[in-house]
């Protein structure tokens, strides 16, 4: 049994990560587990769990479990959970009574629970104490040991806890059973180093690991091989690629291969200002096929908040990185993060970052309350604001997030774009996509157009998404 440790999870070392590439194994005693069993995975959080969850997947299929579509028919039941904000918990306590109660009826129904929160320390804990049930409990760092834990539980019938509060290693040659057939996550790092003062994930995630640039591209190489379109290149700061290799090869030398490798559509999630160069914004103006799209989190508009998150940028520093892609990349969308109600924030430095958002008018933001984070450092902030003034700061921003999308996606109606119909919407006979800004767009279209880039005219407009019709003699264009 291993158990989490938040102190543990805050060290740092110079230590080099390792790239290990023969770590997988499955054990024969397990190799057939899942003949005949179904499987079910409930992802919660970011782009990095899941995919995650796309990883966890493969290996359960590597012991032969197949997949369903929900957890009443499952024999298997995988939790992966993101402990970003306190809400994300609530969600996870009321998945967990749903599963206990299955397994009332189906005694045999394994459950393991993983992701960001089964690195929290007190969470684990109680976990342990009044969840006696759950069978494997596993951390972000050794997914690719489930079938050994499983293993173990067999033998023995007691919970399996290993949870590994570790800097952490790169680990390759792990199997992925991909969501989509058409685009395709692809981790270029791992971990953070940033120490935000509110946030979890250098906690839950270990330090900043940068892949071999050579295993990335080979990667989307294959994807590209394989029929992909489009990749997104995943990670915390996606900017600082690199820097904790010790080599000279930087994000815009691997965006620059990767655009290269002449994959049709190319992303990468998540930008912190701090590291964004002029370097990388030439390659981004340079190659067709990386998407005019940057997801910016601002977090806040006031200096003094600035600085107590520890972000390491001024507003002015940010408002000139903006105006830079702005004026670089024609046409570019731009979305950001902010957290209002963070401890000190007060009255003035809420209108700071409301009339900053008024002025750069993004694309879209994602706006949340702060939510304390055991163990970060603004835990322990005095915080006198009352919750009912933060959700009035929250609704007051919102309105005007909602005024900016709806205006910037007004100037896309009667407009040609170009959307990979990636799949079904939720409308009848509709397809759904996102076009190279990242605007979510809803096409009449039949099935046979799934995966396929079209040039699409956009015929109305709403907040949140465009409709639009196929421009038929353009119509696959690709
Ligand atoms: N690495 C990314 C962010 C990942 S978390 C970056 O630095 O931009 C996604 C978003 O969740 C953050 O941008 C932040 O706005 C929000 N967030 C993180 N911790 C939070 C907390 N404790 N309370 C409220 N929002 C938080
Ligand atoms: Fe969290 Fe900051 Fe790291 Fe983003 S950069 S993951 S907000 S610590
Ligand atoms: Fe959540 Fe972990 Fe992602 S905390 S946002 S799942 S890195």
């Amino acid at each position: 049994m291993n158990m989490p440790n938040m102190k543990q999870a805050r060290l740092r070392t110079k230590n080099p990560h390792k790239i290990i590439k023969d770590d997988y194994i499955i054990p024969t005693n397990v190799s057939n587990i899942g003949k005949n069993k179904n499987y079910h995975v409930i992802t919660y959080g970011c782009q990095m769990n899941v995919h995650d969850s796309e990883n966890i997947k493969a290996i359960l299929e590597d012991m032969k479990y197949k997949e369903v579509n929900t957890i009443d028919k499952a024999d298997i039941i995988v939790i992966n959970t993101c402990a970003i904000r306190e809400n994300a918990h609530n969600k996870v306590t009321g998945m967990l009574g749903r599963i206990k109660h299955l397994k009332e009826t189906k005694k045999d129904i394994i459950t393991i629970f993983c992701g960001c929160m089964a690195q929290e320390e007190n969470y684990v804990k109680n976990l342990t104490q009044k969840y006696k049930w759950i069978d494997i409990i596993v951390g972000t760092h050794n997914y690719h040991k489930i079938p050994i834990y499983l293993e173990n539980i067999m033998k023995d019938k007691k919970q399996e806890v290993e949870v590994f509060s570790i800097e952490g290693d790169v680990y390759e040659n792990i199997p992925v059973k991909r969501d989509s057939k058409y685009k395709a996550w692809v981790n270029i790092m791992y971990g953070c180093d940033k120490f935000c003062s509110y946030c979890i994930v250098p906690y839950t995630r270990g330090k900043q690991r940068s892949r071999d640039h050579l295993d990335i591209l080979d990667e989307v190489k294959k994807l590209k091989e394989n029929g992909y379109l489009e990749v997104t290149l995943l990670g915390q700061n996606v900017n600082a690629y690199g820097k904790d290799l010790n080599i000279n090869y930087n994000m815009a030398n691997l965006l620059e291969d990767v655009a290269k490798t002449n994959i049709k559509r190319i992303r990468f999630v998540t930008s912190h200002p701090w590291d964004f160069t002029d370097e990388m914004l030439d390659v981004i103006a340079k190659y067709d096929n990386i998407m005019p799209y940057i997801h910016l989190p601002l977090q806040s508009g006031s200096n003094k908040i600035l600085k107590l998150m520890n972000r390491r940028y001024t507003k002015e520093e940010y408002i000139n990185l903006f105006n830079k892609i702005k004026e670089k990349i024609p046409n570019v969308s731009i979305t950001t993060d902010i957290i209002v109600g963070f401890p000190n924030e007060t009255e003035e430095d809420f209108l700071e970052t409301l009339n900053l958002v008024k002025k750069l008018k993004y694309d879209l933001a994602y706006t949340f309350i702060f939510s304390k984070r055991e163990s970060t450092v603004a835990y322990n902030m005095e915080d006198l604001t009352p919750l009912e003034e933060k959700k009035t700061r929250l609704a007051r921003l919102n309105e005007v997030v909602n005024e900016n999308a709806y205006a910037n996606n007004l100037k896309y109606l009667n407009e040609e774009v170009e959307v990979l119909l990636e799949d079904k919407s939720d409308k009848e006979g509709y397809l759904m996509g996102y076009t190279n800004t990242m605007k979510l767009v809803n096409v009449k279209a039949d099935l046979s157009y799934l995966g396929k880039i079209v040039k699409v005219k956009i015929t109305d407009v709403k907040t949140w998404s465009l409709d639009g019709s196929l421009v038929k003699e353009l119509a696959n264009v690709r």
